[in-house]
């Protein structure tokens, strides 16, 4: 059965991963740069690994060059979304693409996004909040960069501070300091962690970076103590089970955690990542969760409630959202 009409709530997706290859091509084309090494013959991404799949992902991101260039990327990522039934979703947005961490730059690109968020918004019904992200193999120093963008943004659009990258790159508690002025100023946060590296650089999120979520935090299943402890600190996980799938982390769906982790009593939400890059959508992974594992109606309205709690929106938003979910209205 497809779950394509199940109203659901994605709280991990990355703006500029979530970009059709198409689109990506189109702009490229636009702006006569030639980025064909990092696409397939019938028009898909092109990566090797997890580490080139992060030089790609910055490929296609260097045709993203206007704020134009990014409300239209909204336009084209929520109507998407929306077919699949998402009524929320929370993008991780890198100022890093964004002019280059410029305040002033930053603002523009970020009122060309909220222009075509409202513009989905009113067509769809669908609601997009941003997340700001740091990329971590880029260092602390940019980072603190990203923060002063975040911290001059904060507000009931960009809702958090997020970081993404490659987690084997440096170490989380450097980043301490660009999340501490993203939480002053009001933010939200979460962190990319144990995704790929084990259940310590979860412990280092929590503890260095004081985040409520983590992305992913698969790896922690390799920790009893760490699965306990996320359960009794009701820490969320933005499980993202196609990407892992994909990127090669686990062999299968049957292999992955997702399922030995709620039934441990942590609070686990499902999303996508960069859907074209990993061939999936949120139809794709309900129908392939509720196949592998038996998961039905009410495990994901269970699952979407904590995500829909976990969200980082305003109080009235999550009301409005949550009266949504229990009407199964999409
Ligand atoms: N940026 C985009 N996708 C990512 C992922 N899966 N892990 C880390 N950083 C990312
Ligand atoms: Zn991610």
């Amino acid at each position: 059965m497809s779950h394509k009409k199940l109203p659901k709530v994605e709280l991990h997706l990355h703006l500029e991963g979530a970009a059709p290859p198409s689109f990506i091509r189109g702009l490229a084309k636009e702006k006569n740069l030639d980025i064909s090494r990092i696409f397939t013959p019938d028009g898909t991404y092109k990566y090797r690994d997890f580490l080139h799949f992060l030089e790609v992902y910055e490929a296609a991101c260097s045709a993203l060059q206007t704020p134009d260039d990014f409300g239209r990327l909204v336009t084209a990522v929520l109507e998407e979304s929306a077919a699949n039934g998402v009524i929320y979703t929370e993008a991780f947005i890198s100022p890093d693409f964004c002019g280059g961490r410029d305040v002033g730059a930053w603002k523009e690109y970020l009122a060309a996004m909220r222009e075509a968020a409202d513009r989905a918004e009113a067509a769809h019904g669908i609601v997009m909040r941003g997340i700001i992200t740091p990329i971590r193999h880029f260092g602390p120093e940019k980072a603190r960069e990203v923060a002063v963008c975040a911290q001059k943004t904060a507000g009931d659009w960009i809702v958090g501070l997020g970081i993404g990258g490659d987690e084997s790159a440096g170490d989380l508690a450097d980043f301490a300091y660009a999340f501490d002025m993203a939480r002053e100023a009001g933010l939200q946060l979460t962190a990319h962690a144990g995704e790929w590296c084990g259940p310590s650089e979860v412990i280092a999120a929590l503890d260095h970076l004081k985040v409520a979520r983590i992305g992913h935090g698969v790896q922690a299943i390799q920790d009893a103590a760490l699965v306990k402890r996320l359960a009794d600190e009701g820490i969320v996980l933005e499980v993202c089970p196609g990407s892992n799938i994909t990127l090669g982390v686990y062999d299968g769906l049957k292999a992955h955690p997702v399922k030995q982790l709620r039934d441990a009593g942590v609070k686990v939400t499902i999303s996508t990542d960069d859907p074209p890059f990993f061939h999936t959508n949120m139809t794709l992974e309900y129908d392939n969760l509720a196949t592998t594992f038996g998961w039905d109606e009410n495990d994901f309205r269970d699952m979407n409630m904590v995500a829909m709690g976990a969200a980082f929106c305003d109080d009235a938003t999550r009301a409005r959202l949550t009266n949504k979910l229990e009407k199964n209205n999409v």
